[in-house]
Order: C-alpha cells, then structure tokens, then sequence
C-alpha cells in the first residue's frame, strides 16, 4: 500500500497552514489516529498547546503526549456516540468547550471526515425493523447529515481551519472499463481544494489482479477563507 506520498502531501499542507499563522498557541488535530499525517513535531515546536483528539488513541499518540504541552483528548466527533448508546437526541456538540476559546488558533480536521458515518451507519444496520427504537429525532438521511454536521462544526470555529479529506473512492480496472466511483462526502460539495492528490489504497494485485482501489483526497490549509 502506498501511504508514505499520501501522508507526506497531507503534512505539507499542515505546514502551510501552520506558516500563515500570526498567533501559536493552541492547535487541535481532529481525528489525530496515528499521528501519520500531521507534522507532529513542527506543531510540538511552534505551539503551546498541541492537543489531540481521536476516538480511540494508541501508541504513537500516548507516546506523543509525553512530552511537554501535548494532551490527548478522547472524543466522539460525530457527536451521536451518546444517541447510540440510548440516551435520547439531539446530537452533542463535539466542539463546545473549543467554540469561543480565544487561544485556539489552528483546527487540524486530519482525514477522519469521510470515517464519521461509518460506525452510525453500522449501527443503524445493525437495527432493521427497529425504526420504533430509534430516537424520533433522528434524520433519515444519517451518513450525509454526520458529513454535514462535521463541516458545521468546523465553520462554528472562530479560527483557522486546515481540513483533510478523501473526498472519493474509485475502483481502476486494467481493462478500462467503470468500476465503482462512490462519493465519501454524500453529496456535500466543500468547494476547490487548494491540494488535491490520489491515494492508492491498494495496488493492482493486493485485492484484485486487474483493479486497483484509489481515494481522492483534497486539501484546504484555510477551509472555508481560501481565495
Ligand atoms: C484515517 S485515520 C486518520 C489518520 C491520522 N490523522 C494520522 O495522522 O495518522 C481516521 C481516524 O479517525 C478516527 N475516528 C473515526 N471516527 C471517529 C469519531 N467518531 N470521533 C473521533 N475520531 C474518529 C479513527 O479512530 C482514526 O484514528
């Protein structure tokens, strides 16, 4: 699998998001996973605070928040973890206690966009026939309002954001002919990146002999103020 290009183009557009700020005190990496696709240690240099959020944080991230002003932080960012464990809606705001904090100067929304409907999505499934359980506020369109939510929450901030995303997912095949092309963002258009590349998740060979499996990823260093 060819990660290292993918990674080091997402790195370099934190870098350039980084070097257009005025102010570094704090930065937030939304969805920081295994710190690969983030320049860890040029934030650890430039900020106060590096704070990290993930769903879940293993090692890379534990180890990362040994050293002085970086905290890892667990939390759910499509804000339903707490709807699909019983409690009634709405959705929590998984942003709240950064909306008006004034020291935070960089969101770093670092590839885990297109990752938030899956685990709605899967639990929803799990669940057929059971409409009458699930809470009445819930939309029917699930997967693209959790798209929809995340890109709210990233505008609500009063600082700059750097978003990452693979926005699609294709299938090459040797012989030319379609294979499955499927839109990650359900249908929400997050206007011309500043970047864009394609990440092969798997070669010719490694599922299939004569198809490959692509994601097109776009990127922002300024989402949302890019001119
Ligand atoms: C593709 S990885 C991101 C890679 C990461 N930025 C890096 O540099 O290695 C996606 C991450 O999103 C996290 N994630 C998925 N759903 C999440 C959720 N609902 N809330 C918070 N994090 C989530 C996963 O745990 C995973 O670490």
């Amino acid at each position: 699998m060819a990660y290292a290009a993918d990674e080091e183009d997402s790195i370099q557009v934190g870098r350039q998001a980084i070097e257009r700020l005025g102010s570094r005190r704090k930065v937030l990496v939304l969805g920081s996973g295994l710190l690969r696709d983030v320049p860890l240690r040029l934030m650890r240099d430039r900020f106060e605070q590096v704070m990290l959020l993930d769903a879940v944080h293993l090692l890379p991230a534990r180890i990362a928040a040994r050293h002085r002003g970086v905290t890892i932080v667990v939390g759910d960012l499509t804000g339903m973890a707490d709807v699909m464990a019983g409690a009634p809606g709405p959705r929590r705001d998984p942003l709240a206690r950064w909306r008006d904090d004034p020291d935070l100067d960089l969101v770093i929304s670092a590839n885990v966009l297109s990752q938030l409907a899956m685990a709605p999505a899967a639990w929803l499934e799990r669940r057929p026939g059971r409409e009458e359980d699930l809470p009445p506020d819930l939309p029917p369109d699930l997967p693209a309002r959790i798209v929809g939510w995340h890109l709210d929450d990233l505008r609500a901030l009063r600082c700059q954001v750097c978003l990452l995303t693979d926005v699609s997912y294709s299938e090459r095949r040797r012989d030319g002919t379609e294979g499955a092309d499927i839109d990650l963002m359900h249908g929400h258009d997050l206007s011309r990146p500043r970047a864009r590349w394609d990440w092969e998740v798997a070669t010719w060979g490694e599922v299939a002999r004569d198809v490959a499996h692509v994601h097109r990823v776009h990127a922002w260093p300024n989402w949302g103020k890019e001119t």
